[in-house]
């Protein structure tokens, strides 16, 4: 008998709930990994709230881990009992104490990187790696606007671009947060509360504006995100924050400069167990090597039980970084 987080029905925070089940055996693909740390991400409040709704009820939330396998199912050949492990991608109910992966969404975590830092990176970092290296390539002395710096995505994407040689500039919403994402390596930082986001852009890039927007805010955003585009720039719209983005007319984009837009998930870009370990290996040693560091302070890290008021803090904007679940 084991402990999981459930919901009945979608809705706010308040309809997440802690329950007993029972752990099955592993299906012939299957490994159980017993989780030591629990990444909590936005989609998981899409989900909860049913802007992606579920197939079924009860259901599991929660898509990411850090654990120690202790059961594998007949086929397994990436791992044997007591490898430790993250993943990502999961079917949904990692905010549990054991969650069944397919080993196609798991990587070996390395000695030299926490199951905690695991939890508070893989999701967030491999997102971050397809966004710059696949979406599109972000090039040395490169400038670009990316929306939510001071997030749990937004941080490591900091670093990153730092790590590459680009020049970030950081949409956040306070100034606290703006300190943050320039600790982390933003060249920049605009405070969306309270600043013209393309007169900002404008005036830190001499008039030249970006060649590329990485827009996660959504809804709020759209129409800033264009207006900070140069001729043939690509927003990246890869999340809804502050809503969805619909009833898009396409010819905004003629009128804006003959722009790209693109509405990318993870799911589309990592899609075999040898990518997942190809970009897997592009973030640990980014951690290894001190120019990615992703420690969660202890405000942000809440007991598996209390996931209802992590999803509070969560949606409040009052985080910066990443947040844990622990179980
Ligand atoms: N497509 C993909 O592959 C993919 C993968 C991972 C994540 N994502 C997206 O990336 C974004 C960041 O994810 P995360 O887990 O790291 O979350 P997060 O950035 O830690 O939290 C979301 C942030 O969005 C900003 N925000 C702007 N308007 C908001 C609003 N009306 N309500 C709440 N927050 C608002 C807030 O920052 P400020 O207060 O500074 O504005 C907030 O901190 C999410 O939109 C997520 O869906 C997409």
């Amino acid at each position: 008998m084991a402990n999981r987080i459930e919901f009945p029905q979608h809705g706010g925070p308040e309809v997440l709930r802690w329950v007993p089940y029972d752990v099955d055996q592993p299906m012939e693909t299957e490994i159980i990994v017993r989780h030591h740390a629990i990444g909590l991400n936005y989609i998981d409040t899409y989900v909860r709230s049913g802007l992606y709704p579920v197939s079924q009820f009860p259901s599991g939330l929660g898509s990411e881990a850090a654990g120690e396998v202790v059961g594998v199912g007949s086929r397994v050949t990436r791992f044997k009992v007591g490898d430790r492990v993250v993943y990502c991608q999961s079917g949904l109910g990692a905010y549990s104490e054991y969650h069944h992966v397919d080993q196609s969404k798991a990587v070996i975590l390395p000695e030299a990187i926490s199951y905690q830092s695991a939890a508070a990176s893989f999701l967030k970092g491999l997102t971050v790696y397809y966004l710059f290296h696949m979406t599109h390539k972000v090039q040395p002395g490169e400038t670009l606007l990316f929306h939510a710096a001071a997030g749990g995505v937004g941080l490591i994407a900091c670093q990153w671009a730092k790590a590459l040689g680009a020049k970030l500039i950081g949409g956040v919403s306070s100034e606290s947060k703006a300190q943050r994402a320039r600790e982390a390596g933003a060249w920049a930082t605009l405070n969306t509360s309270k600043e013209d986001i393309a007169k900002r852009v404008s005036e830190l890039t001499a008039g030249q504006k970006v060649p590329v927007v990485y827009d996660s805010v959504g809804k709020a955003t759209w129409q800033a995100s264009l207006d900070c585009l140069q001729p043939r720039g690509l927003l990246v719209s890869f999340g809804n924050a502050s809503g969805p983005v619909t009833g898009v007319d396409l010819a905004i984009l003629n009128q804006k400069g003959s722009l790209f837009v693109t509405r990318p998930s993870l799911n589309g870009y990592l899609t075999t167990p040898e990518q997942l370990d190809q970009a897997g290996a592009a973030l640990f040693d980014l951690i290894i090597a001190g120019k990615i560091e992703v420690s969660v302070p202890a405000s942000q890290q809440f007991s598996l039980r209390d996931a209802t008021q992590a999803h509070r803090a969560l949606e409040s904007r009052t985080t910066t970084g990443a947040c844990l679940l622990i179980p």
